[in-house]
């Protein structure tokens, strides 16, 4: 049996190449082994963006476009929509019944998250949404689940409440692997930790030829570089972090120019740039290519809603018939 992959992004803006490098890329190279599910996740974003549904009504379709740009392949992989599966709430209330709060409250995912977007005070949905991400696993029986390290605690509560599930009820559900990502979270133009686009740090997987080299351009690098001669510190600088990302095979070189202040940053930044354009020129294209085209683009969302729901139907007629909510038919 091929092991079934299943990731899901959150819709709160236009993915960038920090998802790129961290997941996206990745997802593209399973989709030839595995059988593989992409979902967005409307009703997670939900949870921080309650009060702007529309936002996130215009961002699911960027993110459609970023999906189908970067390379997933719709005759591969299941693209979907969270909201449209009705089953995972479902799924999501017979969960919450044996998850304690206290296994949210200290989940650390959520307590960061929680600091970051300001929620003075918990709200209910946020608190419990690691049981629905559980459901989102849970209900299409992944196997396999690539994440970043910050997803980690999720994972492994949807591992704890499946094992519960089945030691409960009936062994119907399917405990998921995490797949850990071992790509480095990839650094914001300003040099931050992480690119985001709160941060306006981002580098788009639609940028323009001239917005590449303009934010390549304006990008931090080695404060010690002052002059062309400087030795340099590539380790903080993220024009190196981008040529480790995207140009592998040459970093080495990059490196020992840097530090040996052999190679100015303008020449360093000419070629992160060169390749950053060869990298997202074909996307531009593929991109522009399903703008053109929404019909098919709807076509290829609700074709793999469609198959999901009924995958998320038959789940759901195990778990009933588990938990013995089948008195009546
Ligand atoms: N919480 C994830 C994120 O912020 C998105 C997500 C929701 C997800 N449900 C999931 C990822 C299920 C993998 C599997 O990135």
């Amino acid at each position: 049996m091929k092991e079934r992959v299943l990731t899901g992004d959150r819709v709160t803006g236009k993915l960038h190449l920090g998802h790129y490098a961290g997941s996206l890329q990745n997802r593209v190279q399973l989709q030839d082994q595995y059988e593989s599910f992409v979902f967005l996740a409307d009703v997670q974003a939900l949870t921080t963006h309650f009060d702007r549904p529309e936002m996130v009504r215009s961002h699911a379709r960027d993110i459609v476009l970023d999906y189908l740009a970067a390379g997933i392949d719709p005759d591969k992989t299941t693209i979907y929509v969270q909201s449209l599966i009705p089953e995972i709430a479902e799924l999501t209330l017979y969960f919450s019944m044996f998850v304690t709060v206290n296994m949210l409250r200290h989940n650390p995912t959520v307590k960061a998250e929680s600091r970051n977007s300001s929620l003075d005070e918990l709200y209910y949905g946020f608190l419990g949404y690691p049981v629905s991400q559980a459901a989102d696993i849970a209900f299409c029986k992944a196997t396999l689940v690539p994440v970043g390290e910050d997803q980690l605690p999720h994972l492994e509560l949807a591992r704890k409440i499946v094992r519960r599930f089945n030691e409960l009820y009936r062994p119907v559900l399917v405990e998921p692997k995490a797949l850990v990502s071992e790509t480095p979270r990839l650094v914001g133009t300003d040099g931050s930790s992480k690119m985001s686009k709160s941060l306006g740090n981002t580098i788009t997987l639609d940028a323009s030829t001239k917005e590449i080299a303009y934010k390549i351009q304006k990008a931090k690098t080695d404060p010690a570089r002052v002059r062309k001669h400087d030795p340099g510190h590539p380790e903080i600088c993220p024009i190196y972090a981008y040529h480790r990302a995207f140009l592998p095979a040459s970093s080495p070189e990059i490196r020992e120019g840097c530090e040996r202040g052999a190679m100015g940053c303008t020449a360093c930044k000419e070629r992160i740039t060169a390749a950053l354009e060869l990298l997202i020129a074909p996307m531009r294209e593929r991109r522009a290519y399903y703008a053109e085209r929404p019909r098919l683009v709807d076509g290829i969302v609700m074709d793999g809603t469609q198959r999901t729901r009924a995958l998320a139907r038959d789940t759901m007629q195990e778990v009933r018939d588990a938990m013995s909510l089948n008195a009546f038919g």
